[in-house]
């Protein structure tokens, strides 16, 4: 359940959507994070129904050419570490997979997450999503040895990190918690103090993955080899998928049936999986991000320039974040009227998250429109 924007959307292409009147909009939400390819890209539609017509479902434990061919792509473009993978359908589902193999693998029970960190909302991620807003309701039920630092201090986790840890998880950009970059050289440190106590290392990159920050994972930018990687959102162009990477022996701890889903790995996401992944690097999108990005940071720090009521301005690639000095709400709702989508990070950031596919004409139409609103903004809180 989310609060929602007085919009219908019936229709999407790259980095535009419709309404059911027909207005244009640009997406600068991007779904969350979905649709890094764009939305409807043509490969991954024709993918869609080329295997729609062959082949829809089928479970795990028969084995199918289009499940093969993906899990052959994705393991060959992880770090190299990463051998097997589990797949299943959501962000949340791949972290609770990444949480399991931990407590199985090395038969500890407890878990470090990261202060504003987030992972979804099942019970098993509800215990290492930091916001009390979302914990508090089930403070009951969810797992209980989750210990919190906060995300760039390396100190704090060295201390926090115990005998009886299983694993650090973290990502490598907070985005939930406000588009939070960490301090230089802090995550190959949280690498470093992982290997020294022999504790497992979780990336996220559910968010930051597949290019979003102008390499293809942002782990990437700080040469960290996770032991458990976590993927979904844009990995199969818009179609429901989660992905849980691991070490081969971490993977193998689980035994058969304990650990098991439906619906994962069914033809009709690995086909569109696969052909996500041709787009990201046949048209070289983490590139696109990384370039587009440094043009979109520009832009948007030319705003901070000019508006008080701005405070700061951050992100890697094309996962940036423009924090106010107020509730970000009302730009958010007026920006409909403009013909701009936006997102929000906790009260008074705005993230965004555009399909790595928009043009730099794009991005500076929504810079255009968040001018306007910025004036508005300062007038109405007479600044
Ligand atoms: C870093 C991170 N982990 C996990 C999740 C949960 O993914 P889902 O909503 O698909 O369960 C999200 C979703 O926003 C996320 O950003």
């Amino acid at each position: 359940m989310y609060s929602k924007y007085p919009i219908t959307i019936v229709k999407g292409k790259g980095a535009l959507l419709w309404d059911k009147e027909g207005k244009e909009y640009i997406d600068f939400m991007g779904g969350y994070g979905v649709s890094i390819i764009g939305h409807c890209h043509p490969r991954v539609v024709n993918a869609i129904k080329e295997q729609c017509e062959k082949l829809i479902t089928c479970h795990g434990s028969l084995y199918n050419d289009k499940r093969a061919e993906f899990l052959e792509k994705i393991v060959n473009i992880t770090p190299k570490t990463l051998e097997k993978a589990f797949l299943c359908n959501s962000g949340a589902e791949s972290v609770e997979c990444a949480l399991k193999l931990a407590l199985k693998y090395t038969g500890k029970t407890e878990v470090v997450a990261m202060k504003r960190g987030y992972h979804g909302k099942t019970l098993g991620a509800l215990s290492a999503t930091w916001n009390m807003k979302y914990r508090k309701p089930f403070r009951q039920v969810i797992h209980p040895n989750v210990k919190f630092v906060p995300f760039g201090d390396a100190e704090a986790l060295r201390e926090t990190v115990s005998n009886n840890t299983a694993a650090v998880i973290v990502e490598p950009i907070q985005g939930e918690g406000g588009v939070n970059i960490p301090p230089n050289g802090y995550l190959t440190e949280v690498q470093e103090i992982c290997r020294e106590k022999d504790v497992l290392l979780i990336v996220d990159e559910i968010q930051t993955g597949l290019g979003r920050t102008g390499k293809l994972w942002a782990c990437q930018h700080w040469k960290v080899e996770p032991d458990v990687m976590c993927l979904a959102k844009g990995i199969a162009g818009g179609v429901p998928m989660g992905v849980t990477l691991a070490r081969r022996e971490v993977m193998d701890s689980l035994k058969v049936g304990e650990h098991t889903s439906t619906f994962g790995g069914n033809p009709l996401a690995c086909a569109a999986a696969s052909a996500t992944i041709d787009v990201l690097i046949s048209e070289k999108l983490p590139e696109r991000a990384a370039e587009l990005g440094n043009f979109f940071i520009e832009e948007l720090r030319g705003l901070q320039d000019e508006f008080k009521v701005v405070r700061d301005v951050r992100g890697l690639g094309l996962m940036v974040g423009l924090e106010s000095r107020f509730d970000v709400r009302n730009i958010l709702m007026k920006a409909l009227d403009y013909g701009l989508i936006l997102l929000y990070a906790g009260r008074n950031v705005l993230r965004f998250l555009p399909p790595l596919v928009i043009s730099r004409e794009q991005i500076q139409r929504g810079i255009t429109v968040l001018r306007e609103l910025l004036t508005e903004e300062e007038k109405a809180r007479k600044i």
